[in-house]
């Protein structure tokens, strides 16, 4: 039987992600949307990215999946250079996203969804190195498996061949954690997961990430307006205005710094947080 290994099955133990952010900056013509943002986010960190609208935090996270380059600096991800590589290289050295908004193919089922994570995770042995698969129905029940394996770890094994349409907004979104877990990540990134959720949903959502980040080995950083989310679930926070970093702290410093609460004070029209 065809068995797809995850990181915990290999023999040699693969390193919890670090993330550094050397000197990058970034302007769109005249918006100089990041100045100089430097910082580190530890391995097996829960970080979380903040700052009012328009601060920056999107045009970082691009930049970190290589779907935007930035001018100058360096992103490294354990030591290894990001910048000026590919989406799908960066994607193939252990980074996962989840987007803004439902981001699943309406027309394919929640199982189906799930399994095309896997699409480029030949990394790392997870897909039982393609060598050793005799077949291409062998490989694909592999990946139903692990899929599976998966739906059940976030509560969704009642879903699986349910379509996407079919399910509340909060759950589609555990589905998007579910199908960027199919690439075994080390480092998990949610572009405002929160977004649209009732407060039941926020909280079934922190106890989501609390569990996946500690079954799954991950460092995570992640957008987030909804303070209350971030405050629960981050250990370090990232506070970013106007494209410079103005905070880096853990959340009760950041949560009293008046460079903070003036920055969010100052844009309390144009987006600050719950
Ligand atoms: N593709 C783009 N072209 C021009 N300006 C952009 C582009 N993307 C972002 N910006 C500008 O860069 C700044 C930072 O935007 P963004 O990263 O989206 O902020 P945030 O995600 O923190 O709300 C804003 O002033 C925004 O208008
Ligand atoms: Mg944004």
């Amino acid at each position: 039987m065809i068995q797809v290994a995850t990181r915990r099955q290999e023999s040699v133990a693969v390193k919890a992600a670090t993330l550094d952010v050397a000197a990058v900056s970034l302007s769109f013509g005249g918006v100089q949307a990041l100045e100089d943002v430097s910082f580190t986010v530890a391995p097996r960190s829960k970080c979380a990215l903040i700052g009012p609208n328009g601060a920056g935090k999107t045009t970082l996270f691009n930049c970190i999946n290589g779907l935007v380059q930035p001018q100058s600096g360096s992103i490294r991800l354990n030591s290894e250079e990001l910048t000026r590589v590919r989406p799908h290289e960066v994607f193939s050295k252990g980074i996962s996203r989840t987007f803004q908004g439902i981001a699943l193919v309406r027309d394919m089922s929640v199982l189906e969804n799930v399994m095309t994570g896997a699409a480029m995770s030949q990394r790392r042995g997870i897909v039982a190195s393609g060598l050793a698969i005799p077949s291409c129905s062998a490989f694909e029940r592999a990946i139903r498996s692990r899929a599976l394996d998966i739906l059940d770890e976030l509560g969704l094994g009642h879903a699986a061949r349910l379509m996407p349409g079919d399910l509340p907004f909060g759950t589609q979104k555990r589905v998007e954690l579910a199908r960027a877990l199919m690439a075994d990540p080390t480092f998990l990134m949610l572009d405002e997961p929160a977004n649209g959720l009732t407060s039941e949903e926020v909280e079934e959502l922190g106890r989501v990430l609390e569990r996946i980040w500690e079954q799954h080995d991950l460092t995570l950083l992640l957008v987030e307006h909804h303070m209350g989310l971030v405050m629960s679930v981050s250990n370090d926070i990232v506070v970013l205005d106007a494209g410079k970093v103005i905070a880096h702290a853990d959340p009760a410093s950041v949560r009293n710094n008046p460079d903070v609460i003036a920055a969010y004070l100052g844009r309390r029209r144009s987006g600050a947080p719950e």
